[in-house]
């Protein structure tokens, strides 16, 4: 524990991880030292590295003594006073931040899986230990979302959260948008230019953005939320009719986390939904992310940057490490930014939102179809607000329908597309997304 009387004269960091983000950060803390002091007050050294494999090549320079395979290395050491964790994963990882600030080391990290399953019994220890543990880089990589939460925008009750954070989904969805290939060409795409990883499923179920989602919303409503509080649909059922279909209806497909505070229950959810395309959110396109808040006293603000990448991620992590090390001496233990309990805010069900929806069906191409599909949802107290009528295929003799809605409640809705699929003139129902105002 660091107090004013044991002011370290230099600060060591150990940084943990030397991939993408962990070779822009040691890139920084070799190459631009004397900037460092200047805005911390003392010289910031690089000490440790802590790596997998010694022996693979590396694209940065690093003097001899610096890697090491042994995190005790890092740990052990009283002299290493920052610990950047930018390893990924939970196991050591989060264990290894646990020792870190048991040891009252300040850690920073990037790791939004740790952050959102555990932060507030990491924070709690940090607390404890009159650490800092700071993670801005866990969401939206360069985009200062974090801090301002905790900070800047902390005055304000947030009423909703809504966001593209996931790079990966928004490049695939924008090509299928712009290109009109099928959401496997655009995955093969993302994948070759390493926006996507060989395993993608992460990003395309929409389970990296829940992370993201829980830590912003856990900040944002100071409660504790998990990410299985997260109702999430990927984006692998979209076809680029999808695309065509709502553009022709004034409307973009993003993939969207969202938290919405409504009659004190906070909804949380991830999906691809349809924005109208003078949105601001729906003209996010590539690998950008982009969150907007909407707060009693600010009103929608809006942030927007690279998601992810070296050097953006980079910035996000020095940056913490410099907040850190400014900290340093204060004798306050870390502020109280999530409640470290369990959830005071309940967690509203999927079931009870009410939304607009969109719905795509290959139906029997007769007449009678679209009134018989209309008294099932007018059954269901769904009024319908657009149809168009596609595609007839004359050798199967169907047609494609798509329907959009007035503001019906989810779970009415799910039970009227049950009873339309089981309608002997409709063949499929295509896709069901949510539409957003
Ligand atoms: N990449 C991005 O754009 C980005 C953006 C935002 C947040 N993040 C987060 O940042 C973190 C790091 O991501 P990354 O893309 O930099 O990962 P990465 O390229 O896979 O690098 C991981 C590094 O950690 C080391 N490592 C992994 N497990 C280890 C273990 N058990 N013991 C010792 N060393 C270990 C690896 O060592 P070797 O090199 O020896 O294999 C490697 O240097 C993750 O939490 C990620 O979610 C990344």
């Amino acid at each position: 524990m660091t107090t004013l009387s044991t002011i370290p004269s230099q600060l060591n960091v150990g940084l943990m991880g030397l991939g993408v983000v962990g070779t822009g950060v040691a890139s920084i803390l070799l190459n631009k030292q004397e900037s460092l002091a200047g805005v911390t007050g003392r010289p910031v050294n690089l000490k440790k590295v802590l790596v997998r494999d010694l022996t693979r090549p590396r694209v940065i320079d690093l003097p001899d003594d610096l890697l090491t395979t042994n995190a005790e290395d890092i740990l052990a050491d009283p002299d290493i006073h920052i610990l950047v964790e930018v390893m990924g994963g939970v196991d050591p990882a989060e264990s290894y931040m646990k020792q870190g600030l048991a040891a009252g080391k300040h850690v920073v990290t990037a790791n939004k899986e740790v952050m959102a399953k555990s932060g507030p019994e990491l924070l709690a220890l940090a607390r404890k230990n009159e650490a800092s543990l700071l993670f801005e880089a866990s969401v939206g990589g360069g985009i200062p979302i974090v801090g301002c939460l905790m900070n800047e925008l902390a005055a304000n009750d947030v009423i909703s959260i809504r966001g593209i954070i996931n790079g990966t989904t928004n490049y695939i969805l924008t090509a299928m948008a712009q290109h009109g290939t099928s959401f496997q060409q655009a995955l093969g795409e993302a994948q070759s230019h390493g926006y996507a990883e060989a395993d993608p499923t992460n990003d395309i179920e929409g389970i990296d953005a829940a992370y993201k989602l829980t830590i912003l919303a856990s900040l944002a409503y100071r409660s504790r939320f998990q990410p299985d509080d997260v109702y999430r649909e990927g984006i692998s059922k979209l076809e680029p009719q999808d695309f065509q279909y709502a553009q022709e209806l004034g409307f973009a497909i993003k993939s969207l986390a969202i938290a919405n505070l409504e009659e004190g229950a906070v909804q949380l959810r991830v999906y691809p939904a349809l924005l109208p395309t003078e949105h601001m959110l729906a003209k996010v396109d590539g690998v950008y992310n982009a969150v907007e808040i909407d707060g009693s006293l600010c009103g929608q603000v809006l942030f927007h940057g690279m998601g992810a990448g070296r050097e953006p991620t980079t910035s996000a992590v020095v940056g913490d490490l410099i907040e850190a090390a400014r900290k340093m001496g204060a004798q306050h233990a870390s502020p109280l930014y999530i409640n470290e309990g369990t959830t005071n805010v309940p967690v509203r069900s999927i079931d009870d939102l009410e939304s607009r929806y969109y719905i795509r069906l290959a139906v029997a191409d007769r007449p009678g179809v679209l009134a018989k599909i209309a008294k099932v949802l007018g059954d269901g107290q769904i009024s319908i607000a657009s149809v168009l009528q596609k595609d007839v295929h004359p050798e199967t003799e169907s047609a494609e329908l798509v329907i959009t809605t007035h503001p019906a409640k989810e779970a009415p809705v799910q039970k009227a597309l049950q009873a339309i699929a089981g309608l002997e003139e409709v063949r499929r129902v295509s896709n069901t997304l949510r539409i957003e105002e």
